[in-house]
């Protein structure tokens, strides 16, 4: 298979992050013949930097020519002040809704070996299992009016939350989609009891559900599904939520998977002529501005964005597969970076990515 992928591995961590993706991804593709094609493209702060905009033109264009783009985070301390649109964080956004992506499939796994990473009580966080689906393209990330007017005592933000019927169905369907190849169940979470938007969600899913009697819907207000991820993460199979929350909920969902450097996502937007979906693939943690260039981050969030990659956008299901296995014999080794809390002395990020390709064989 011709394999065309696109590489922005962004601000901070995100290069190293991304260069032992890159790395398993090369391996996986001579392991199985296929052909990589890589073309490497300028995203967030180092965009500003390099061409004056976090999304510049070029990267646009090459994301729109690739079968699959592969992101590493955005974000820089100095940008910390910048408003909004000149903000390194706007060219991610601004990638999400060029390529329409409009469902960010979040999953949360407690990894057996790994329990002892999670703050909580093993008993909690054993067998936690879970998609978020977050809606990624609407909501009050690209809702307007917004902006900042007046002086003095009068200065007013404005932000707006807005949702399509057309919006909460394609993403529902998504989400339905998924819970039947698990274990058929969706909980859907709004604001309903102050929220106009939420209402219309909670209809709108409502009314999707009917065309999925054998999933199982329940809704849940976001306050709450915040305590039960907590209290009882277990009860989740898809967790279906808009942008915002779905941003809040899923760095909560870090702490039953034991560091948030281990969660990978993938953003799906529709079906191309060739029936390949449009894919953008990127770990859920940020460019930890902290820790970057110490080669000490944790790499498998981005690595099993790759798994995900192999998975929707190819339809590779043994290559991704073997990518999954590979992550999971590397955490039961133990030899894992310091946000895991190893027994030992800690992995470097590229000794992560090595184990996973030696893992695969
Ligand atoms: C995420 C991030 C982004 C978001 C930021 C970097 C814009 O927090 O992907 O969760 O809020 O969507
Ligand atoms: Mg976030």
């Amino acid at each position: 298979m011709n394999l065309n992928v696109l590489v922005l591995p962004g601000d901070g961590i995100g290069t190293e992050v991304t260069r032992e993706a890159v790395r398993v991804l090369r391996h996986v593709a001579a392991k199985w013949n296929h052909t990589l094609n890589i073309t490497e493209g300028l995203l967030g702060g180092i965009a500003i930097h390099k061409t004056g905009t976090p999304f510049p033109e070029e990267t646009a264009r090459l994301a729109a020519a690739a079968d699959a783009t592969l992101m590493g985070a955005v974000g820089l301390p100095e940008f910390d002040d910048a408003p909004p649109e000149k903000r390194p964080e706007k060219g991610l956004l601004g990638i999400r809704q060029a390529l329409g992506v409009y469902a960010n499939l979040r999953p949360v796994r407690a990894y057996a070996s790994q329990l002892d990473s999670s703050p909580l009580k093993n008993h909690l966080v054993e067998g936690t299992d879970m998609i978020i689906v977050r809606e990624l393209t609407g909501g009050i990330y690209y809702g307007t009016p917004r902006g900042i007017t007046g002086d003095g005592a009068e200065m007013r933000a404005v932000n707006t939350m807005t949702y399509s019927r057309f919006e909460i169905e394609r993403v529902s369907r998504m989400a339905f989609h998924l819970a039947r190849a698990r274990r058929k169940k969706v909980t859907s979470v709004d604001k309903s009891n102050v929220l106009e938007n939420s209402q219309l969600w909670r209809r709108v899913v409502t009314e999707m559900g009917r065309s999925y009697p054998d999933v199982e819907l329940d809704h849940m207000l976001v306050d709450n599904c915040a305590m039960q991820l907590i209290l009882n993460p277990k009860r989740f199979d898809i967790v279906l939520t808009e942008n915002m929350f779905g941003d809040i909920l899923s760095d909560e969902g870090a702490v039953l998977a034991g560091s948030i450097g281990m969660l990978p996502s993938a953003s799906i937007g529709d079906q191309r002529p060739s029936g390949a979906w449009v894919g953008l693939y990127e770990p859920v943690h940020g460019s930890a501005p902290d820790i970057a260039g110490q080669n000490k981050a944790n790499p498998l969030g981005a690595i099993g964005s790759v798994a995900a990659m192999m998975s929707y956008s190819f339809g590779l299901k043994e290559e991704a597969a073997a990518v999954e296995t590979a992550i999971e014999a590397v955490l039961a080794s133990r030899h894992v970076t310091a946000d895991l809390r190893p027994s030992g002395a800690p992995a470097t990020t590229e000794q992560v990515g090595l184990a996973v390709c030696a893992a695969i064989g």
